[in-house]
């Protein structure tokens, strides 16, 4: 529930995108926002206030003046809400927020908002191409709002290239981040996620049930709250999350690789990675036949990269998890000890919501050297809040003593 608790207003200028904002009006609902819908005119003649009205269970504003419309609504809704969002911002729109034009409830609700403001763009290619449409996007930045540049691709019109409204995934993680704490803005974090896949010959590897959730899940939520983060990620099914550099591999010396080259400017190393402790000794060059009835399979320890990093840290915080199905808090402990981490996360793997490829998860956070923190079972969202709690706050206590 990124947004729970939060109010959006969500402001629908008339484009063919407007049945898209049906989408995220939706989304935001079931992301726990209280959503009030503004729609143009111009918008109406594409969905009516109606399909608005049954998805947020509010009333869609549409008009300045008119039986039951409080007389000062156009100033309370752009200020008592956590941000707006618009979606689709046709040109016309755009070009009459840069001139200062309020002839309409969104145009004026805008004029007079002080709360953040996101502006997402949706239009034919060659309108958005125009020169005047870019430099009122520009002036727009200049002034504070965030523009999320249209995605490229078929657009309604026919044509192909830049115009299609952002999809509304992109459009909800970038609103997330407007409206949450930018408690962890200039650090840069490194997370890790997935499996490592092992090669034994060129079509088979051995592997875990890491699905990836839990890395991507600290990943989208230390992105949200204004990191700048890159995510080593093993083979997943999942997508990129907005705003985090991606880098894919496949095996545990890939995943070594790519952290001894990224450790070195990060901030905070968070390893949810279900990396392989062990790997084929010599992988076949072709694929073995099935020609004797069995076969031996010599295997090599991999590297322990968290430990390895550890000796070589300067100011990187470094956080473990460890997933274990006997005596989970001792085994945490001693990996704690023994990779010389600041925390590790117990992970509750024995019960079928918790653990590899489930949403949800039931850990307990142990710092070094203080008492353990039992979550109840969350969401992985959840869970990875409440890690990046500790470590905003163990990056705060630790300014404190500093100043002395
Ligand atoms: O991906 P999901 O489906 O969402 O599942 C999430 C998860 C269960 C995989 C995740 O929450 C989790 O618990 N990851 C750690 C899995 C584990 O058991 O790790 P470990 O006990 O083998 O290793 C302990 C720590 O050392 C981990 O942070 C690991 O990334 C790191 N490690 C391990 C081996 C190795 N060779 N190098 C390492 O750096």
């Amino acid at each position: 529930m990124i947004f729970k608790g939060k109010r959006i207003l969500l402001g629908v200028s008339g484009g063919i995108a407007c049945y898209k904002a049906v989408e995220l009006a939706r989304r935001l609902v079931t992301s726990g926002a209280q959503v009030k819908v503004v729609m143009t005119r111009g918008a109406q003649e594409f969905v009516t206030p109606l399909t608005f009205a049954a998805v947020t269970g509010q009333t869609v504003g549409t008009s300045l003046f008119g039986q039951g419309i409080h007389p000062l609504e156009h100033i309370w809704l752009g200020q008592q809400v956590d941000a707006l969002i618009l979606a689709p911002a046709t040109a016309n729109l755009i070009g009459k927020v840069a001139a200062g034009i309020g002839d309409d409830l969104l145009t004026t609700i805008l004029l007079a908002a002080t709360r953040p403001v996101l502006l997402c763009p949706a239009m034919n290619c060659e309108m958005y191409a125009n020169p005047v449409v870019q430099e009122n996007l520009t002036r727009l930045e200049q002034r504070g709002m965030t523009v999320l540049r249209p995605a490229a691709g078929p657009l309604a019109c026919g044509a192909v290239g830049y115009g299609r409204l952002p999809e509304v995934e992109d459009i909800l993680a970038v609103a997330s981040r407007l409206v949450s704490p930018q408690d962890l803005a200039g650090r840069r974090i490194l997370v890790t996620a997935g499996p490592t896949h092992e090669d034994l010959d060129p079509v088979r590897f051995l592997t875990n049930r890491s699905s990836g959730k839990m890395g991507y899940a600290v990943a989208r939520a230390a992105w949200r709250r204004g990191a700048e983060v890159t995510l080593v990620s093993g083979p997943t099914a999942l997508p990129a999350p907005y705003g985090v550099e991606v880098v894919r591999v496949r095996s545990a010396l890939e995943m070594r690789e790519a952290l001894q080259g990224h450790f070195p400017t990060a901030d905070a190393l968070i390893m949810a990675a279900a990396v392989s402790d062990y790997r084929p000794e010599s992988p076949a060059p072709k694929k073995v036949k099935r020609r004797t009835p069995s076969q031996e399979l010599r295997l090599v320890q991999n590297p322990d990269i968290i430990q390895e990093l550890a000796a070589h840290r300067t100011r990187q915080v470094l956080i473990g998890f460890a997933a274990e199905t006997g005596d989970l808090l001792a085994e945490a402990r001693r990996k704690l000890e023994a990779k010389n981490l600041d925390l590790i996360v117990a992970n509750e793997v024995n019960r079928p919501d918790s653990g590899f490829a489930v949403d949800t998860n039931e850990v307990t956070l142990i710092p070094r050297g203080g008492e353990p923190v039992a979550l109840p079972l969350l969401s992985k969202d959840e869970v990875a809040q409440r890690l990046l709690d500790w470590l905003a706050e163990y990056w705060s206590g630790a300014r404190e003593e500093s100043r002395g």
